[in-house]
């Protein structure tokens, strides 16, 4: 009876497994066609791809988060942070560029990563940038805390030549100087000048340039010139080498700086940036900012083992 029932399991076992086998091999014949729906967005090759993420109604996230105006210095460094982990985590993202509520990353020409699909590499990368700056909230706004996820969206845009991704970043960073004037000088005439934001506004209409510069050097006494370059000019996100005194090796960090891209010598002391990886070796002068200091000792080392090279 026992060696009956046996037989009987074994035989079901082979019936149940040809049928699922069978409706397996149908599924993959009926149904494998919708793959071909697919769309090929393999980006063009041997060209720069710029990444720009853009937070999403940032004026309304930035009120119901209290971010201190015209600039929260929180808010960017936050946003410099996030970008530097898209950095860490991947090394095709040769440098980046951010203000405000956007981040813009630049991949070499060369760059391979996931074939060259827009979807992965776009998602990928905004999906690390959202969730890292969700992640370490608290790391800047300690005091805030966050009410509500953010959203970032995304494009990609491709440039042939160095000469045009040299003029997107140009043009990334001329942007910050006007909103900046405009926003300093607005804030100033509300919170210092007791301006509503309709009379600032209309106090601004048909400025240029000089005319704001004014108005916050003579009726309140600023100098736009003296304002933090992070606000003035955003950040740069770099890798450059820093030379540890120890090992005498250089040491490969990424680097956060303000400096004026739109000035030719930035180009001239930069002139590697934009070769082949291979060729690659700029050294940082700058400061050793959090975000350098972070990688230093996580490399183990002190800030006292490291020199800035040529200091
Ligand atoms: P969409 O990007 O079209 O969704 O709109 P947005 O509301 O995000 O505006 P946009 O990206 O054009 O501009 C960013 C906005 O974020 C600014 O206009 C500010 O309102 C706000 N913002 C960004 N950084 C700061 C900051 O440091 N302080 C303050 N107070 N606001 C900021
Ligand atoms: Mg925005």
């Amino acid at each position: 009876m026992l060696f009956k029932n046996i037989i009987d399991s074994v035989a079901l076992l082979k019936r149940t497994q040809c049928a699922y086998i069978k409706s397996f091999k149908m599924a993959k014949s009926t149904f494998e066609y919708v793959k071909t729906f697919e769309q090929d967005d393999t980006l063009l090759p041997n060209t720069w791809i710029v990444v720009r993420l853009d937070g999403k109604c940032f004026h309304k996230f930035s009120e119901d988060h209290n971010f201190k105006k015209p600039n929260d210095i929180r808010a960017l460094k936050l946003m410099n942070y996030a970008a530097f982990k898209v950095l860490h985590e991947f090394n095709d993202v040769l440098m980046a560029f951010g203000q405000s509520d956007e981040y813009s990353f630049i991949l070499r020409k060369t760059c391979f990563l996931y074939k060259r699909r827009a979807a992965k590499l776009l998602t990928t990368l905004n999906s690390k940038f959202s969730s890292t700056y969700v992640f370490y909230w608290n790391k800047f706004f300690d005091q805030e805390p966050l009410k509500y996820p953010p959203t970032f969206d995304g494009r990609i845009v491709l440039y042939p030549s160095d000469e045009n991704i040299i003029d997107y970043l140009k043009w990334r960073q001329a942007d910050v100087h006007i909103n900046n004037l405009y926003n300093t000088s607005f804030w100033t005439l509300v919170l210092q000048g007791g301006l509503t934001p309709t009379q600032a506004e209309k106090r601004l209409c048909g400025t240029v340039s000089a005319d704001k510069n004014e108005i916050l050097y003579k009726e309140f006494n600023i100098n736009y010139n003296n304002e933090p370059n992070i606000f003035k000019r955003g950040t740069v996100l770099m890798r450059k080498s820093l030379l540890n005194e120890s090992s005498k090796k250089p040491m490969s960090i990424i680097v956060d700086v303000h400096d004026d891209m739109l000035k030719d010598t930035f180009w001239k002391e930069n002139s590697n940036l934009l070769l082949p990886k291979s060729k690659q070796s700029i050294n940082h002068e700058g400061p050793i900012t959090d975000i350098i200091n972070e990688q230093i000792n996580k490399g183990h080392n002190t800030i006292a083992d490291i020199v800035n090279v040529n200091k």
